[in-house]
């Protein structure tokens, strides 16, 4: 990675989290970010229920919310680009301060809340990208004072129809009151289906949160069979708080995310994995940091990756470090494609 990225990111870091956020958008935005001169590894190629991904390291949910900067993003070397969570009807999201960078755990707590300027906008910003290349989902959420929360999802669904190559039913944000009731047998089943109902092309992913009994995986899982769910995406962020966290901030509520993600959401992956049996195709998502976590994800079984709190720490180049990283993992361990190595340990 080129010590300019580096210095870029450390900068950053002097400023508050969500402010640094704001000026990282704006930095992608102007094209001040260098793009890193990838040269993608035909072993990078893979499959993710139906769609050809040039390689399987995609960016997270929660970035890009409102899809102000899906191009720059694919730019920097994603295999693919999630955008949202976008709600119906715009919202503000909690009051400030509502993110914190754990610098000492590698981690974040994020309470924001699905802050987003809502559908019509990002169905502009999604209209006005129609025809460039590059896998771009949208995550869906629900606005906080809904009436009927699985309307939300399907109209959100039904109006970015053609405009997005997958869609992600998002019911483990923690920061949404009562949100995660959704991942309880009878209500996602009700959900599932009107959101199968209201399916067209496009392929539907549901995110979930690591948080889960045993108990909860198994009527998830036979949920996911039963409705034909296209991916499963494991996980988001978690409201635990394992005591081995030292900073400062690691008391605040909301999720966390980042390192001491990886091992809980990583066991969770793969217990899907063991429960789905190759069923339904996995996506690993939870304290990805380098090559050796996106690796040990795919070999617990999923068919691609996601990352965000990382790239805080590391930088935009951190993506194309793990390709590079990954494909020579890969051509070591005899595999001759990343689907090869798909859920080895499991
Ligand atoms: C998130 N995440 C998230 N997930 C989601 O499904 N919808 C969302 O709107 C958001 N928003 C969001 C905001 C912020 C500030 C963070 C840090 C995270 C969760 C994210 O997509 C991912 O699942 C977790 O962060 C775990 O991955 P990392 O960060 O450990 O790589």
């Amino acid at each position: 990675m080129s010590a300019f990225l580096k210095i870029g990111t450390k900068a950053l870091h002097a400023f508050p989290p969500e402010m640094a956020h704001g000026l990282s958008l704006k930095a992608l935005k102007a094209g001040l970010v260098p793009v890193p001169s990838i040269v993608p590894d035909p072993i990078l190629r893979t499959t993710l229920a139906g769609l050809d991904l040039p390689n399987p390291v995609g960016l997270a949910a929660g970035y890009d919310k409102n899809g102000e900067v899906i191009d720059p993003l694919l730019g920097l070397g994603f295999g693919f680009v999630e955008c949202g969570a976008v709600t119906p009807r715009p919202q503000a999201g909690n009051p400030k301060p509502r993110v914190f960078r754990l610098s000492a755990d590698q981690a974040v707590i994020n309470r924001m809340g699905f802050n987003n300027a809502g559908l019509v906008a990002l169905k502009a910003k999604l209209s006005a990208r129609l025809g460039r290349t590059g896998i771009v989902g949208v995550n869906l959420g629900a606005n906080k004072d809904s009436v009927d929360r699985t309307e939300d999802y399907v109209t959100s669904l039904t109006a970015l129809e053609g405009l997005a190559s997958f869609f992600t039913v998002n019911i483990s944000s923690p920061n949404t009151p009562g949100l995660r009731a959704l991942q309880s047998k009878a209500s996602l089943d009700d959900l599932l289906r009107q959101v199968m109902t209201a399916k067209r092309a496009a392929p539907v992913f549901l995110k979930v949160a690591p948080d889960l009994r045993d108990e909860d995986l198994a009527d998830i899982a036979s949920s996911v069979i039963e409705n034909r769910i296209d991916a499963l995406i494991v996980s988001n962020t978690t409201i635990e708080r394992p005591d081995s966290l030292m900073s400062a901030d690691r008391a605040q509520g909301g999720g966390l995310s980042g390192r001491p993600l990886f091992e809980r959401s990583t066991a969770l992956l793969k217990a899907f994995a063991q429960t789905l049996d190759g069923k339904v195709p996995l996506i690993g998502v939870g304290g990805i940091e380098d090559a050796a976590t996106a690796y040990a994800k795919i070999r617990a079984g999923a068919a691609a990756v996601q990352l965000y709190s990382a790239m805080v720490y590391k930088g935009p180049g951190l993506v194309s470090d793990i390709n590079r990283g990954l494909a020579e993992r890969l051509k070591a361990d005899g595999f001759a494609s990343v689907g090869a190595a798909v859920g080895v340990d499991v």
